[in-house]
């Protein structure tokens, strides 16, 4: 039987991309890759994987519907029910909220609602905060303020900078997320607990 599937969507590096298509279970089959970076290196490790890749620059759009209603049909045009955002740097709007409703992941790098929006980690050694961590949430219009999944916890060592805390969580990060979108897909979650 074929698997379902998915679309990532990033905007940088790739790590978590790379752990989704090293992921021998995975539920789903990751079938493109959508990047609003061009020159990003995860496109690379797309094609690498032999990953679809659909490369674009927002700034050459009108507004965000129109920008979104492109991807869209990137999107439907592979037939991915499923688009996991990993490192995507850019809120989604209505036109992929509404095409998706519930059907979109983000994985972020601290234990949400803790320290939101960029440079979570940096944020987490600024508050001096003794524990950390990654949590995987469904997306809604906010900045990383969608219903909660999953999350794991990462100490803070007190000789840690940011190079050997983002280190570790993104560790976290390259085990929790393959294993939350298998448990979403196959339907084991069916909705955030409180
Ligand atoms: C990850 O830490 C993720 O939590 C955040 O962006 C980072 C992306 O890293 N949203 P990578 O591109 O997957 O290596």
């Amino acid at each position: 039987m074929s698997k379902v599937k998915a679309a990532v969507f990033a905007s940088g590096t790739g790590s978590n991309f790379v752990a989704m298509m090293n992921c021998k279970e995975l539920a789903c089959e990751i079938v493109l890759l959508v990047c609003d970076k061009p020159g990003a290196s995860v496109i690379e490790k797309a094609k690498y994987f032999g990953v679809q890749t659909f490369v674009l620059n927002p700034k050459a759009f009108n507004d965000k519907r129109e920008y979104e209603t492109e991807v869209l049909r990137a999107v439907r045009e592979v037939g991915a029910e499923w688009i996991f955002l990993a490192g995507y740097m850019r809120l989604i709007g209505h036109t992929l909220l509404n095409a998706y409703e519930e059907k979109i992941l983000n994985i972020h790098p601290s234990l949400l609602p803790s320290f939101p929006g960029k440079d979570a980690i940096g944020q987490a050694l600024a508050a001096g905060a003794e524990i950390t961590g990654v949590t995987v949430h469904y997306i809604d219009e906010g900045m990383d303020t969608g219903p909660i999944i999953a999350q794991k916890q990462v100490k803070v060592l007190p000789e840690d900078t940011e190079e050997t805390l983002k280190y570790r969580i993104q560790k976290a990060e390259h085990v929790l997320y393959p294993e939350v979108i298998n448990q979403v897909v196959r339907k084991e979650r069916l909705w955030p607990v409180e």
